[in-house]
């Protein structure tokens, strides 16, 4: 057996071991211990409040904080999140333990949410890719940030990692980037996992130079709205799509050359009238990209820009696309190494602390309206119903 107890805890309840323990000792123990946990050695995961006495004898214990937490024990619908209390994790090695301020909503996290499957998750998954926050507590090996600092980041969530659906999160200090002064944390945890991709895709992939002239698909959407202002930031021209009038307007807000609205307007019609020659950059941000009609808008060397999709099968009209000599580019932005994704965090700081980038956040919603956050963003990225004008910012309900 073993007690892992902190000053305060009161052994003697604790060695009493019984299944109503947890609420007995709930107000014997001292903060920040908020609850008993105890489980069987076998037994990793949460508290077994089913424990009889008679395998007491063989019962691990630890005395945890808690935090609540967005989380999901199985795969399937938005209804399989859960919102409570799971234990306050401990900084390791180079982590950092934030205390989180805001996160923020990706389509990729519904595709994971929903079973895609692509590696095998923790149990419970806490859900989530994006948090701002407050750095609480250093790991043993942590050096880049002190105790206070304002930090965002993202990357979390992703190839086994645990999320940032929670009031606490603790993440390797090589995926947090300080939060500029002025910037807003629900903003910096609107730009992570969307500005980062944008960043690698115009400069590392598409290679974007001042005065050439980009296509977004969506500039009002997560990645969208960052790509455009990129665009922007180094002086390209940028022609985009809106499925709204609002939108469109929103999009020369942002600084578009052109802005369409993709649902009256002939787009391919437009884009031809504006640049005869074509566009240098294609960026499509929906999952069943036309390349008849990508390739029609492109200038001669035209580069397509592919991030999403995993089903699509679309046909590809290969004559046209070499014979233009065009080229395209396809990347993930979770497999980018943690220096490359530094090197654009360090961009974004600027261009959001001199107000060249702008968080577009369209929903701002409790921790615990993360099923109904998952919904709404479903509703857009899959069924293109257009509810959406941006990002879905959650803020732990203690803040809200
Ligand atoms: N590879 C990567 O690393 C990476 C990173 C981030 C995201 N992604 C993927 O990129 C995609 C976009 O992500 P996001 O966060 O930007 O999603 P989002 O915020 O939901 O934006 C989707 C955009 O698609 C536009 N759109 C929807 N239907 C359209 C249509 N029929 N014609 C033209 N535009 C249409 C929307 O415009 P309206 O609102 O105006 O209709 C909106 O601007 C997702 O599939 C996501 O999984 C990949």
């Amino acid at each position: 057996m073993r007690l892992v107890l902190p000053a305060g805890a009161c052994q003697e309840i604790v060695i009493g071991f019984h299944r109503k323990l947890r609420f007995v000792t709930r107000s014997f123990l001292s903060p920040p211990c908020s609850v008993l946990y105890f489980s069987g050695e076998h037994h990793n995961g949460p508290p077994d409040t089913t424990a009889s006495k008679d395998c007491c004898r063989r019962l691990t214990c630890w005395v945890m904080a808690l935090m609540k937490a967005a989380y999901i024990e199985r795969t399937g619908p938005p209804e399989v999140i859960q919102y409570g209390d799971l234990p306050k994790p401990q900084p390791q090695d180079r982590q950092v333990l934030v205390r989180v301020t805001a996160v923020s909503v990706n389509p990729i996290d519904t595709y994971i949410r929903n079973g895609a499957n692509y590696w095998p998750l923790p149990q419970p998954f806490i859900i989530g890719c994006d948090l701002a926050g407050v750095v609480e507590q250093l790991g043993p090996e942590a050096r880049r940030f002190q105790v206070g600092d304002r930090v965002w980041g993202s990357n979390q969530g992703l190839l086994g990692r645990q999320g940032t659906f929670a009031e606490y999160c603790a993440v390797d200090e090589q995926w947090l980037y300080p939060i500029p002064e002025g910037v807003d944390d629900k903003d910096a945890a609107a730009c992570a996992l969307v500005g980062i991709t944008a960043h690698l895709g115009l400069f590392r992939e598409a290679g974007l130079n001042a005065g050439e002239t980009l296509f977004i698909q969506g500039g009002t959407g997560g990645v969208g709205s960052m790509v455009l202002q990129m665009a922007k930031a180094i002086g390209a021209r940028v022609i985009t799509t809106g499925g709204s009038d609002d939108k469109v307007k929103a999009c020369l807000e942002m600084g578009a050359d052109l802005a369409i609205n993709y649902r009256t307007q002939d787009v391919v019609a437009e884009v031809r009238r504006f640049c005869p020659a074509g566009v240098d950059v294609y960026w499509e941000t929906v999952r069943d990209p036309n390349f008849d009609r990508i390739i029609e808008m492109l200038a001669e060397r035209g580069r397509i820009v592919i991030m999403a999709g995993r089903d699509a099968r679309p046909q590809f009209p290969v004559g046209p696309f070499y014979v233009k000599e065009c080229s395209m580019h396809g990347f993930v932005m979770f497999k980018a190494p943690p220096e490359v994704q530094r090197a654009a965090a360090e961009e974004i700081n600027t261009w959001l602390a001199d107000g060249k980038l702008k968080a577009r956040i369209s929903r701002v919603l409790p921790l615990s309206a993360a099923a109904e956050a998952h919904r709404l963003q479903e509703e857009n990225t899959i069924h293109k119903k257009g509810t959406l004008d941006g990002k879905i910012v959650l803020v732990p309900n203690s803040h809200s």
